[in-house]
């Protein structure tokens, strides 16, 4: 076999959208919207397939509206939206050739993915779709000595007469069809590799062939190597020829970014829920605030990462009200600083106490979280440096300080925010500091 050649220079320039574009939306949506209770509910509830057929034989999404969709998320300033066009439970939001799990078999009737994209370019956002490795609907799927499939450790359900290479033919197929028929695909996000069922295991490196045959530009994850456990050959300096573009932190910001072994920055994507489910739950209502997924979002941006912010639509098709409101607040603020997420990455500044510091085009941008008693230090740029201080969400100008008590301070400059104590953004207040 020939030997596998990373192209450096044809992977960032693939890769340059995504490190400009900082947030997009993550949808985890399908039949388990209806149980209600997450998509891992079949594995979690051991429940046979017969039991989860009925919700194959109700669901009708009649609110399901994509545009909808699409606008809440370019609204929120997102750049980019992924939705599960298959999940672990095998069930298929296209109309596959390969299967009659599908969406077009239900009562809705419809194509969800063949709308979304096109939804989703109409709004002039970056397209993806996510596809499970893992499918506990497929009869060639490892059952019962699979670690995790709903029908594990039951005899009933062995796997004698089981076909994998059958199963990879059938996944292979469907990889191919979303490639094809869909137009342009922005980002392909694989889920998920575990135990033995890595890599090889998948036909990775056919699979990977066959993408970039279709879609040259696709951005794929790094989950035919790894799960959210693990950050796969790129990131560990010996790329293979499935090695995954990003990194792809779950339920987690790294807590120093992502670095490789020499030290350069990596590209990675944290996704996570606003609340502790990914697919639709009824009873979850343990949403994060809109401030604290405002400084979360900064928090990415500063240690130079993306942020896929996940919403799990309800059985009609409609985003949970709790999430809704969220993005409409993330959005305000967006609107007014959105400048300094988009197209900004790590800052080579010491993070501030008071907050955090994301670089920009000429720019740096600190975000301040908490007030400090006094004028702020902008820790890390000089004086001879600033060009100018403004409000970012108005434009208007911060003077530096320079009295007696700052004459302790030669070195770092001061911005005055004035007299009020309180600040103008109390979740986050930026000031773009542009250089000379
Ligand atoms: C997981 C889960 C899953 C979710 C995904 C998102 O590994 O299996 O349900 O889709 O993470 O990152």
């Amino acid at each position: 076999m020939e030997e596998y050649k990373f192209d450096r220079e044809a992977y960032e320039k693939r890769m340059q959208w995504f490190q400009e574009a900082r947030f997009g939306m993550f949808l985890h949506w399908g039949l388990y919207a209806i149980p209600a209770r997450g998509e891992w509910v079949r594995s979690q509830e051991r429940m046979p397939e017969e039991d989860y057929m009925q919700y194959f034989r109700e669901f009708d999404p009649v609110d399901y509206d994509p545009r909808a969709w699409a606008r809440a998320a370019k609204r929120a300033g997102m750049k980019y939206m992924v939705l599960t066009a298959k999940h672990h439970d095998g069930f298929c939001l296209f109309d596959s050739q390969y299967t009659d799990f599908k969406s077009t078999n239900t009562k809705c009737g419809r194509d969800l993915v063949g709308e979304f994209v096109e939804a989703v370019r109409a709004e002039g956002l970056k397209v993806g779709l996510y596809y499970s490795l893992l499918d506990w609907h497929h009869e060639d799927y490892p059952h019962c000595s699979d670690p995790i499939h709903p029908m594990r450790e039951n005899p009933a359900y062995s796997d004698e007469g089981r076909d994998f290479d059958r199963y990879l033919t059938y996944m292979h197929n469907q990889v191919r069809e979303l490639c094809s028929n869909y137009g342009k695909l922005d980002i392909l996000w694989f889920d998920f590799s575990y135990n033995e069922l890595r890599g090889e295991a998948w036909k990775a490196t056919e699979l990977v062939q066959m993408v970039r045959s279709l879609q040259p530009d696709v951005i794929i994850d790094n989950r035919l190597e790894v799960s959210g456990e693990g950050f796969g050959s790129l990131a560990e300096g010996h790329p293979t020829p499935y090695h995954g573009d990003f990194v792809s932190p779950e339920q987690i910001i790294p807590p120093q970014g992502m670095q490789d072994g020499n030290g350069n920055d990596l590209v990675w994507e944290a996704c996570f829920t606003m609340n502790n489910n990914w697919g639709y739950n009824a009873a979850d209502h343990f949403y994060k605030p809109a401030s604290m997924l405002i400084r979360k979002l900064v928090e990415c941006v500063s240690k130079g990462g993306n942020m896929l912010l996940n919403v799990g639509p309800d059985a009609r098709g409609n985003f949970p009200p709790e999430a809704a409101e969220r993005l409409e607040e993330i959005g305000k603020w967006m609107e007014k600083n959105g400048r300094s997420i988009c197209g900004c990455g790590r800052a080579a500044v010491d993070k501030p106490d008071y907050g955090r510091v994301t670089a920009g085009d000429h720019r740096l941008y600190y975000h301040v979280f908490e007030n400090t008693v006094g004028a702020v230090p902008l820790i890390g740029v000089k004086r001879e440096e600033v060009g100018a201080i403004r409000y970012l969400a108005t434009g208007a100008e911060i003077p530096v300080v320079s009295d007696w008590v700052y004459s302790n301070y030669p070195d770092i400059v001061f911005a005055n925010l004035g007299g009020d104590p309180v600040l103008p953004d109390p979740v986050d207040t930026v000031i773009e500091v542009i250089l000379k």
